[in-house]
């Protein structure tokens, strides 16, 4: 456990937001940052600012992390995206080894070039198969395959249609495709519909893409899949689905939810990463569409004009998969599921609040930023690893502490968590109340 935060709590470190630094304006361009590092820095020093951590060695369910400022905390960890526990299951540590040992550590070269593997290849098509599409192709990140697929096929003269809380890299590669991008309200197939008339019919001939998630990674809630893709088909547009957060450990055989509703095989395009599950950085698209696949290949610039994976990460993902897919994967995926209704529960039971559907994210509500950067600075000394996530992830006034589960959490684990939970938000209660009451504003003032 850590030790509790001595240091005093400016009101400037509870007010504020990273929205308040984006856009800056004057020509001296590192000059800009200025403002935001002096705000950032009040925030550090008094540990409101729970953002940049290290852990010591590796992301296991407890363990060791270093704060920006260099203080280390001991606890439950439930700050980090290894749903299955995979990233250090010892197959899939040997695997990373033996690939390395045959193949050396660098993939040296773009996937348009000669950045490819004999492993990376059969990896695609091992992808392409578990998502019951014909092709697949690979990037460096989820981040790059979610700005390639979106920047690689649309154009200026086309439209995209996207869930207004889509992922940044979704948002980000839609900006830098077209200024035609038309938020629809979150999960809302109405008012996609709405939007998607107006847009056809004032333009017949330009392309549509729908751009949705299978898994909402901070409200952990999810679309009719099904009604998007039919609504895609009606009006001559194209779907994609963002499947990072729940690939591989929800659903039928971890297919996620486009598998849970029966959608496998029936999806335009399928986009997804293996930082959350497969242990891995790296992330893919999926199409039916050999000609697609070519064209991201050229066309898509995080892939063409990046790094292929490395031997390492290629083998890392192949081991993921093959245990995502076995009856081993199973039991992870129930072991996950017990684990997340349990902490759920727990949650509930102590009087806290959480965001959506069971999954491997139980987003805690706190709201107000200063609560919830109170409780941040409590709950490194509490045992408990968590994520603070306030704008610009989620909306203003809608901070919450995203727990991630794993499935090589135990029980008393989740049973920490919860408490932990519990008690820095109550404490952090109490210590607003004092700022507010009568007798702390006569001695600030
Ligand atoms: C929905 C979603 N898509 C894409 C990504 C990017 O994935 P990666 O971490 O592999 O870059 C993330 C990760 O935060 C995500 O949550």
């Amino acid at each position: 456990m850590g030790t509790s935060e001595e240091f005093s709590v400016p009101q400037r470190a509870l007010e504020g937001s990273m929205r308040d630094f984006r856009v800056q304006k004057g020509p001296d361009l590192i000059g800009r940052c200025e403002a935001f590092y002096e705000w950032q820095d009040v925030r550090r020093q008094c540990g409101t600012w729970p953002f940049s951590r290290s852990t010591e060695k590796g992301p296991s369910a407890s363990c060791a992390v270093r704060d920006d400022r260099g203080i280390l905390a001991e606890g439950v960890n439930f700050a980090s995206q290894d749903y299955l526990s995979l990233s250090s299951h010892p197959a899939v540590a040997a695997a990373a080894k033996a690939a390395i040992d045959d193949m050396g550590v660098h993939s040296a070269g773009s996937p348009a070039l000669v950045g490819n593997t004999s492993t990376s290849i059969g990896l695609d098509q091992q992808l392409a198969d578990f998502v019951q599409m014909r092709e697949a192709i690979l990037y460096p990140t989820g981040w790059a395959a979610g700005f390639g697929v979106i920047k690689g096929l649309v154009r200026d003269h086309d439209y995209i249609l996207i869930d207004a809380l889509a992922h940044a890299c979704l948002q980000v590669g839609a900006a830098a495709a077209t200024r035609n991008v038309v938020p629809f309200r979150h999960l809302n197939v109405d008012d996609a519909r709405k939007k998607i008339t107006a847009i056809r019919s004032a333009n017949p001939d330009a392309g549509i893409l729908i751009v949705t998630e299978g898994l909402f990674s901070m409200d952990s809630d999810v679309p009719d899949i099904s009604a998007f893709q039919t609504l895609a088909r009606q009006y001559g547009a194209l779907l994609v689905v963002d499947v990072a957060h729940d690939l591989g450990n929800l659903g039928p055989g971890g297919t996620g939810h486009i598998g849970a509703q029966g959608m496998l095989g029936q999806v335009d395009l399928i986009m997804g990463s293996f930082s959350k599950t497969f242990g891995s950085n790296g992330g893919f698209v999926a199409t039916d569409n050999r000609a697609v696949k070519e064209y991201l290949r050229f066309y898509s610039p995080s892939c063409t004009f990046s790094n292929a994976l490395s031997p390492a990460q290629v083998a890392t993902i192949a081991k993921a998969l093959e245990i995502v897919r076995s009856e081993e994967g199973q039991v992870l995926r129930e072991k996950l599921m017990s684990n997340v209704l349990s902490l759920r529960e727990q949650i509930r039971n102590r009087g806290m609040e959480f965001y959506g559907d069971p999954s491997a994210i139980v987003a805690v509500k706190t709201g107000a930023e200063a609560l919830a950067r109170l409780t941040a600075r409590e709950l490194p000394a509490l045992g408990l690893l968590a994520n603070l996530v306030e704008f610009p992830a989620v909306a203003k006034g809608q901070a919450r502490f995203r727990l991630q589960v794993m499935a090589g959490h135990t029980a008393d684990e989740i049973e920490a968590a919860a408490a932990s939970m519990e008690a820095g938000m109550k404490l952090a209660a109490l210590q607003l109340e004092e700022r507010v009451s009568p007798v702390f504003l006569a001695k600030a003032s």
